[in-house]
């Protein structure tokens, strides 16, 4: 597995790997695209002969935000989605960032425990933060990383 920092060559193949991940709540290539160009947006692809995943980070007044981060189901478990938040959070430091911030749904087992494994904590709440159509609305969990804390 490679990880290569996101340009607007990579979107095509990050929005692959997005889709793959995310299903139905997946951003388009243009997506990408035009979320790279935003100020203090960056982001990762990993790939080996296919995409396999990606994550887009936004730095901002010395924190980070994790903006996304999936892996394609055929490449889980294997440590792809470590490496790239360890890829982005190294990146968000270089660029300033003291502190992490991500929201995940409460329900998100296998993230929750990859956030906790790296050191996240929950720090609040945001109710009925996703929307999931039928199924109604779900919590997010709002986790916390001091970065100079941080080993990961
Ligand atoms: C959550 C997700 C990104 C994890 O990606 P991954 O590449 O499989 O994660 P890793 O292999 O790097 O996992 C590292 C560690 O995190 C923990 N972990 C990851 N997924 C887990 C799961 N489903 N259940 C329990 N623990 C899990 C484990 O401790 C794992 O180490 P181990 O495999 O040696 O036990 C992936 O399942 C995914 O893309 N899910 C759908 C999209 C999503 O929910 N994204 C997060 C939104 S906030």
């Amino acid at each position: 597995m490679k990880l290569l920092r996101a340009t607007a060559a990579e979107c095509a193949a990050m929005a692959q790997a997005h889709a793959r991940a995310f299903e139905a709540k997946a951003w388009r290539e243009d997506e990408f695209a035009d979320l790279l160009e935003g100020e203090g947006i960056f982001g990762f692809l990993a790939e080996d002969e296919t995409p396999l995943g990606v994550i887009l980070c936004r730095v901002a007044a010395g924190e980070v935000e994790i903006l996304t981060v999936g892996v394609t189901p055929a490449a889980r478990r294997r440590g792809v989605a470590l490496a790239l938040m360890i890829a982005g959070l190294d990146q968000a430091r270089e660029a300033g960032a003291a502190q992490a911030f991500l929201e995940v749904a409460v329900d998100n087992d296998g993230a929750i425990a990859l956030y906790g494994l790296m050191g996240f904590a929950p720090t609040g709440l945001r109710k009925s933060y996703y929307d999931r159509g039928p199924d109604g609305f779900t919590d997010a969990l709002v986790m916390r990383l001091d970065l100079n804390a941080a080993a990961a």
